[in-house]
């Protein structure tokens, strides 16, 4: 399987993400986004970061031009058509994604593979939507994209073995380190963070420390980049609940409760990064 040409659905920070990654990794890129300003300020982000890689001199300016030649923002879903692979990127809701795939399947060419950058939802209910069960696969970005060096290549029961060679040389391809991992909710990763993201809210809850010392607790007790209440921020309180719900669906571990304060956060729209406001204050 030859993969040239990316789509990529969904306008939020992973979809932007794994777009800037592709295009920097030489291949053509189609974004699709529902509205006409999402598709513009998602142009927009990749063309600061790009800017800010020419700056701190990572990369020639010649090559950030011919990276953001290798893009097309769109509202069309149609304009996916001749893509090698599509990842799906959008809301964490099974059904959302499950309609999405059934409409790509009758879209996107025959041989494509369609894959989805789900954290925790079974990869195998995205492939039983489609007519192509064997080209269906989760190729799992990490936030920032552009940063974190892991992508887990999940393998629902139903993908072949050509399918998920083809994702492994993309993953290659873009400079990252490839995980294959079984179809279970939280794969590897979040299956091992978010109980401890929970639990960091818990703490909160009870009192134990402040928000602040919590992170810096476990910056500098455990040498971990940022604190568990600022990557909350970071992943989305919305994002977080949903995958908190999929790993408690899957395995009914008490820890994967989310916490009440996530709850009120998200019914209150402090959804953390994204809108200036979560555990902490953006401005
Ligand atoms: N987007 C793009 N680039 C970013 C960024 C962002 N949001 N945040 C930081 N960066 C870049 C900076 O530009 C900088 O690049 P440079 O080295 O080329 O100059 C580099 O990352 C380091 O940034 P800073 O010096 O500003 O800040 P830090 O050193 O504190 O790093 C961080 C920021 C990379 C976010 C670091 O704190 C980190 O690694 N945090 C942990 C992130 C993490 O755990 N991610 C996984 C979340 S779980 C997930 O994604 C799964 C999903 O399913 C929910």
């Amino acid at each position: 399987m030859q993969i040239n040409k990316i789509g990529i659905v969904g306008s939020g920070i992973m979809g932007s993400g794994i777009a800037e990654v592709a295009m920097l990794a030489g291949f053509e890129v189609v974004l699709r986004s529902r509205k006409q300003e999402s598709a513009v300020s998602m142009v927009g982000a990749i063309e600061r970061s790009l800017v800010r890689r020419v700056e701190k001199g990572r990369l020639e300016a010649q090559e950030a031009q011919d990276a953001l030649s290798r893009l097309l923002a769109t509202t069309e879903i149609d304009e996916l058509v001749d893509c090698d692979l599509v990842i799906e990127s959008v809301v964490e809701d099974l059904e959302v994604k499950r309609h999405l795939f059934d409409h790509l399947d009758r879209i996107v060419k025959p041989g494509a593979i369609l894959a989805t950058n789900t954290s925790t939802l079974p990869v195998v209910d995205l492939a039983a939507a489609t007519r192509r069960p064997e080209l269906v696969c989760g190729i799992h970005f990490f936030n920032p994209a552009t940063v974190m060096g892991l992508v887990e290549i999940v393998r629902p029961i139903t993908a072949s073995d050509e399918t998920i060679a083809a994702a492994s040389a993309f993953v290659k391809k873009c400079a990252k380190d490839g995980v294959l991992v079984k179809d279970e909710a939280g794969f590897v990763v979040n299956a091992l963070l978010f109980p401890y993201l929970n639990s960091a809210v818990k703490l909160l809850e009870r009192g134990v420390a402040t928000a602040e010392e919590i992170d810096r607790s476990m910056k500098l007790g455990c040498g971990f980049p940022m604190g568990p209440l600022a990557l909350l921020d970071l992943v989305g309180l919305d994002t977080s609940v949903a995958i908190l719900d999929a790993l408690y669906r899957e395995f009914g571990d008490v820890a994967t409760l989310a916490a009440p304060t996530l709850r009120r956060k998200l019914a209150a729209g402090q959804l953390g990064k994204k809108t200036k406001r979560g555990f902490y204050d953006y401005h």
